[in-house]
């Protein structure tokens, strides 16, 4: 079959020339109908570009290439090795190799798990060339193992099913990898996203810097203990507080594998943080995302004014906060404003001395500002 020939509305080639990698369906002025490879052309008929194309879904093309390239084996190998040779020096056994839209490939994820591999198919057009990727991660890749982890519910925006299974090789139930030196069990099939947070790798490593022998240092949604592990080494005595046991069961588990201990609590957050009346050097909030809806901006910020709030009086002077949000409809700014509104409200001055974002194998595509989700503020609790 032929490829799928979309065309645009008046105008709305430039941000697609600019790079941003989504058609939605209501800047299309007309579609004929070929396969999944589809090009892209200007009101005028001018190309555009070549990408996939997402049959019925809001967004009816992601990007994949700038010329008419053939979309077979060999451009997806050499996608996933540009993709690579991209991130530099990682110091860990874990880490996101093909990061969608960011690397060219919108609509797949692919995590590193020492050498075997975990991917996400986000979109119609992907899934219909997901034999394709999967041969050429294998070739470009040699993993000995590959898991799907599609089971996200926005799939179903696609007309997608959640998915979750091997697509090769045996998957260990749990395996050991290594960042910075420090061991982690991860489960693939069964623990949250892909398994392991490799978004917060600078993250932990940061926090663990602002750690000194005997520091009193509260975890909040600890997950797999994470932040807590690094937390330990440096001598914290960690509490990790999180909703689901056999997370917290992995982070004690975690923490002995380093040769370490934690304390753990079975706990909602936000309340153990109103109740508590501890007091802490460094507190940890790195929530899940609360929602990715535009129109609930005012409750993931919500999330970060109470997060503040309530650590303020629980932080010694100086006293460190570090405080996330994953979710692209907070910015920087709005999570600035709502950390300033809290230390407002509670009359505690703070400093804001780092601002960090995901890390390079996350990588924050500019021309696609929903790239950039993972936000996290260090905030000082100081006296006046
Ligand atoms: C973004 S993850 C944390 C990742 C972790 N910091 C790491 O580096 O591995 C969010 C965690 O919050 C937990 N969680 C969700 N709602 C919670 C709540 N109300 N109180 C405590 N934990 C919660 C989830 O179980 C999940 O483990």
């Amino acid at each position: 079959m032929k490829e799928t020939r979309i065309y645009l509305k008046k105008g709305k080639e430039r941000k697609v020339r600019n790079l941003y990698p989504w058609v939605y369906r209501d800047e299309v002025r007309k579609i004929e109908e070929g396969d999944v490879v589809a090009d892209v052309f200007s009101h005028e008929g001018v190309f555009v570009g070549r990408g996939l194309y997402s049959k019925g879904a809001r967004i009816v093309w992601r990007f994949l290439s700038r010329e008419y390239d053939p979309i077979d084996r060999n451009f997806f190998v050499r996608r996933v090795e540009e993709a690579l040779n991209r991130r530099g020096k990682i110091n860990s056994t874990a880490f996101r190799v093909v990061f969608s839209e960011s690397d060219f490939l919108g609509g797949l994820m692919v995590d590193r798990y020492n050498d075997g591999l975990v991917i996400q198919v986000r979109s119609r057009g992907m899934e219909e060339v997901k034999g394709t990727v999967i041969d050429a991660l294998t070739e470009a890749l040699s993993p000995s193992f590959i898991y799907e982890r599609s089971d996200m519910e926005s799939r179903r925006y696609e007309g997608l099913e959640p998915v979750k299974g091997p697509v090769l090789g045996d998957v260990p139930d749990r395996l050991t990898i290594t960042e910075n030196g420090i061991n982690f069990y991860v489960d693939v099939v069964n623990g949250l996203k892909t398994g392991f947070y490799l978004d917060q790798r600078r993250s932990r490593e940061y926090v663990a810097d602002l750690i000194d022998e005997g520091m009193e240092v509260l975890d909040l949604f600890s997950y797999t203990g994470g932040f807590s592990v690094y937390a330990a080494l440096r001598g914290g005595r960690v509490l990790a507080v999180d909703t689901k046991e056999e997370a917290l069961d992995l982070a004690r588990e975690n923490a002995r594998l380093n040769g370490v201990e934690i304390r753990t609590l079975r706990y909602d957050a936000f309340k153990f943080l109103g109740e508590t009346e501890d007091v802490y050097d460094v507190i940890i909030a790195d929530p899940p995302a609360i929602s990715k809806r535009k129109d609930e901006r005012k409750k993931i910020l919500g999330a970060v004014w109470k997060l503040t709030y309530n650590s303020l009086p629980r932080l010694k002077v100086p006293g460190h906060l570090y405080v996330c949000t994953c979710s692209y409809q907070a910015s920087v700014e709005d999570m600035v404003k709502y950390v300033r509104l809290a230390a407002i409200d509670r009359g505690t001055p703070v400093h804001i001395r780092a601002i960090l974002i995901q890390p390079e194998d996350h990588p924050f595509l500019p021309h696609f500002p929903e790239s950039l989700y993972l936000k996290c503020l260090h905030v000082v609790k100081v006296e006046v």
